[in-house]
């Protein structure tokens, strides 16, 4: 029986990895325009990491970890999600005792037991950036004008910035006793997931997507109402920078993310022309992770966005031509005889080591078939090799564009060749 790759997971073949190197690029250049640096951390974690950051009713947690047990019985799980691996990273290399704040951006695959359909994948990537030692609403307002300004690059600018602010432990706290006291009389008409976990994180409720959850909890009492003092001015100097850099965004009451560590500020992104998965990004605050997981009371600000969906969303609703990013063949050397191969093997290394991608043919094509397949991986200019050229020590260039033809010097051979590469 045939394998193929599992349930959820895909290849990126030649042709596409060259549009996802066109996002890297443009998300890495801006993030590093903006300071960040780049972390890499390891694809598996201790499994408590991720129970103690992400939080332990989270559906991530109890639904959707590839948790697996090690020859050594360590309980560890592929990543679910990059920020609990920076703060570990943070906290384990002593990276508070230096400069602050530190701000950092990471780029790989993390892993969801989650069920797939277009735009969610059970092993999908993520570009994530984090701001670990500000507790600024600035900081805040420049993770995301960032997403922003990555969303512009990308040419994506019909995105929904939604904010919220999900307050402190304090006025969280609080408010979590509010909607609970205002869902209990309600809870029959919730969908199971909720009425399970209402009491546990009532929070979920408000952005469950189930339309009977959405119609009874109509009219429920804000986060924003109950923000203590400090809360709402932290979140109203987000707003205002925001505004003041043109940066629209929707205040969503609903918005509460599914991950537990959220503190304040709390944003997601949103493109409603990609299908139901319009969710490409999503971050905020995190006031008391980097304490929950081990180390000192430093806050953190951040936000990941989901590389598949970006990349669906450039494909299908901008007009940038992602197929323009094929890298090809620039020089093709066809060997019109066998006993000519040691020479064209060494013209085309020294094409090659001056920066010329060189190629050859190495299953025995006729000069015809050669010709054909240096058309086909686009080769701008054709090396011809034969008894006459070796004889007379000179090769023939022909232009594929326009198929003139002429002879140079084997000293003059890069010189010409880059002249009709730069000419086109
Ligand atoms: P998240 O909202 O869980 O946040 O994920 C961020 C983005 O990853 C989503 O908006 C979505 O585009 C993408 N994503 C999530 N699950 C899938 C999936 N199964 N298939 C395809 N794409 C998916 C976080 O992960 C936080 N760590 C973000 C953050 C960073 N908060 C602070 N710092």
């Amino acid at each position: 029986m045939q394998i193929k790759a599992p349930r959820g997971t895909y290849d990126i073949l030649p042709n596409d990895s060259a549009k996802w190197q066109y996002i890297e690029k443009i998300m890495k250049d801006t993030a590093e325009i903006y300071g960040y640096r780049e972390i890499r951390t390891p694809i598996f974690e201790h499994t408590e990491l991720f129970e103690r950051s992400v939080g332990e009713s989270t559906d991530i947690v109890t639904k959707e970890m590839y948790t697996f047990v090690d020859k050594a019985r360590r309980s560890l799980t592929l990543r679910p999600e990059g920020t609990a691996s920076c703060v570990r990273a943070f906290i384990e290399h002593g990276v508070y005792s230096g400069l602050m704040p530190v701000k950092w951006y990471y780029n790989g695959p993390m892993f969801r037991y989650d069920r797939p359909q277009t735009g969610r994948y059970r092993q999908f990537h993520q570009f994530g950036v984090e701001v670990f030692g500000s507790s600024s609403p600035y900081a805040d307002a420049e993770v995301i004008m960032l997403l922003a300004e990555i969303m512009t690059r990308l040419k994506l600018t019909d995105y929904e910035l939604h904010i919220n602010s999900v307050g402190c432990s304090l006025c969280r706290n609080a408010y979590q006793q509010k909607l609970i006291d205002y869902i209990t009389p309600l809870r029959a008409a919730l969908c199971r997931d909720c009425q399970l976990r209402y009491s546990k994180n009532p929070l979920r409720v408000l952005d469950c997507k189930t339309k009977s959850c959405q119609e009874a909890i109509e009219g429920f009492p804000t986060i924003y109402d109950s923000l203590c003092a400090e809360c709402r001015e932290h979140y109203s100097a987000v707003r205002d920078v925001l505004e003041h850099s043109n940066v629209s965004y929707i205040h969503d009451d609903n918005l509460v993310r599914g991950l537990d560590y959220y503190t304040n500020t709390a944003f997601e992104v949103h493109l409603p022309g990609i299908g139901a998965q319009s969710a490409v990004g999503g971050g905020g605050r995190y006031s008391g992770l980097v304490a929950e997981c081990g180390g000192p009371d430093i806050p953190g600000v951040g936000f990941a966005l989901g590389m598949e969906r970006l990349l669906l969303a450039v494909e299908t609703l901008t007009d940038v031509d992602l197929n323009r990013f094929q890298s090809g063949v620039d020089v093709f050397i066809a060997v019109m005889d066998d006993k000519y191969e040691p020479q064209a093997v060494r013209i085309l290394h020294q094409l090659r080591q001056a920066d010329i991608k060189a190629e050859k043919d190495y299953v025995g094509r006729s000069a015809r078939a050669q010709m054909k397949y240096a058309d086909k991986l686009g080769a701008r200019v054709v090396v011809l090799l034969g008894e006459e050229e070796v004889l007379k020590g000179f090769f023939t260039l022909r232009n594929m564009q326009n198929g003139e033809q002429v002879q140079v010097k084997s000293q003059d051979l890069v010189h010409n060749i880059n002249r009709i590469l730069l000419v086109d």
